[in-house]
């Protein structure tokens, strides 16, 4: 036939061959020779075309181009193919490593709020939560802080605008997590022994040890019979197992209005052991919590009897106790979402 020289398509056939390194290029390979509209389709129906005394010699030549093409894109989808298993090339090598998948995981607060969590409910305490958007009356005068108390100007934070319903009812992001106290007694009745991990809010300004948001555990045991030395029993034990064996806990008197007495808790510092260093700031003791026996005006509040039942109430922050457990030396690490930093934990 003439127009159709053998030889340059045989040529052109090795050439595409030699770029093909994928099972999506033998693909193409194979629809532009071998399609219904490919080259050998072309040219076998122009054999008719050809010479009667040439066509034999020509048909045979096309014949011989389609079987080798055939086979060449058989044995190259052999190589390509992962699973055929067989050839020394198959793609598929034992030996290779891995590819990492990269797996996120919980966010360090998060996970010293889950171990103080079990610690407690180890021994017995139940976790709730309660809103971070909490009445006024929870945040203050349910705890017995009242309206003028001096001791409501560090704690007075972010007040939301009364959306109507209750216009005498203010709402405002919870300053502690102190609140939950009077949710859980204003509901259910003694014995209680409850902690309540959540996120609360200050006004203050932010440096590496303050944040106008941080998370809290409140901690609270409500019995008759219930005495201080429960509550240094229990932190004792709380103590011991988040920061060590050696750990020693003292109670140095404080005040807060809902508990009476009240104290703040030290550990002997977990750096220099109680030695002195810039972390205790020469002191030896590091400040962790706040605590003491529940104040019975709050008891009257919720309408349990004061004289029936007694109780103590600790409340702690969580990233203090994190920054003190890993040694991180400012607060805002753990809210920048830094990869570098949240994934050493
Ligand atoms: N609510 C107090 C604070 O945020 C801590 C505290 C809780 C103190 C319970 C005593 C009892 O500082």
């Amino acid at each position: 036939m003439p127009g159709f020289d053998l030889d340059a398509v045989k040529n052109q056939i090795e050439q595409d061959a030699a770029t093909v390194d994928s099972l999506l290029k033998l693909e193409e390979l194979r629809v532009k020779y071998l399609g219904r509209k490919g080259v050998l389709a072309e040219l076998t129906a122009g054999i008719g075309a050809v010479p009667p005394q040439e066509r034999a010699g020509f048909g045979q030549k096309v014949n011989v181009l389609k079987n080798t093409l055939n086979a060449l894109v058989a044995e190259k989808q052999k190589l390509f193919s992962p699973r055929s298993g067989q050839s020394p090339a198959s793609s598929f090598d034992i030996g290779m490593p891995g590819i990492n998948q990269n797996l996120g995981h919980l966010h360090p607060i998060t996970q010293v709020v889950d171990e103080i969590c079990g610690i407690f409910t180890s021994m017995g305490f139940v976790a709730v939560s309660g809103p971070e958007i909490e009445t006024e009356y929870n945040n203050f005068t349910g705890l017995n802080i009242p309206l003028e108390h001096p001791s409501r100007e560090a704690f007075d934070t972010f007040y939301l605008k009364p959306a109507g319903g209750n216009q005498r009812q203010r709402y405002l992001l919870r300053s502690h997590t102190s609140p939950v106290q009077v949710r859980v007694m204003k509901t259910a009745k003694p014995p209680l022994a409850v902690v309540v991990p959540g996120r609360v809010y200050r006004p203050d300004a932010v440096d590496a040890s303050h944040l106008f948001m941080f998370h809290q555990i409140e901690g609270f045991m409500v019995d008759k019979g219930i005495r201080f030395s429960d509550l240094k029993g229990v932190l004792d034990v709380f103590v011991k197992r988040v920061f060590g064996k050696d750990v020693k806990t003292r109670f140095r008197p404080h005040f807060f209005p809902f508990t009476e007495p009240s104290a703040e808790v030290d550990v002997s510092c977990i750096i220099c052991k109680g030695k002195g260093c810039s972390v205790c700031g020469k002191k030896g003791w590091l400040e962790i919590l706040g605590s003491g026996m529940i104040h019975p005006n709050v008891f009257k509040n919720v309408g349990y009897e004061p004289k029936k039942y007694s109780g103590f109430a600790f409340g702690m922050g969580i990233e203090r106790i994190a920054m003190l457990k890993y040694g991180i030396n400012d607060i805002r690490l753990f809210f920048e979402n830094d990869l570098r930093f949240l994934r050493q934990f």
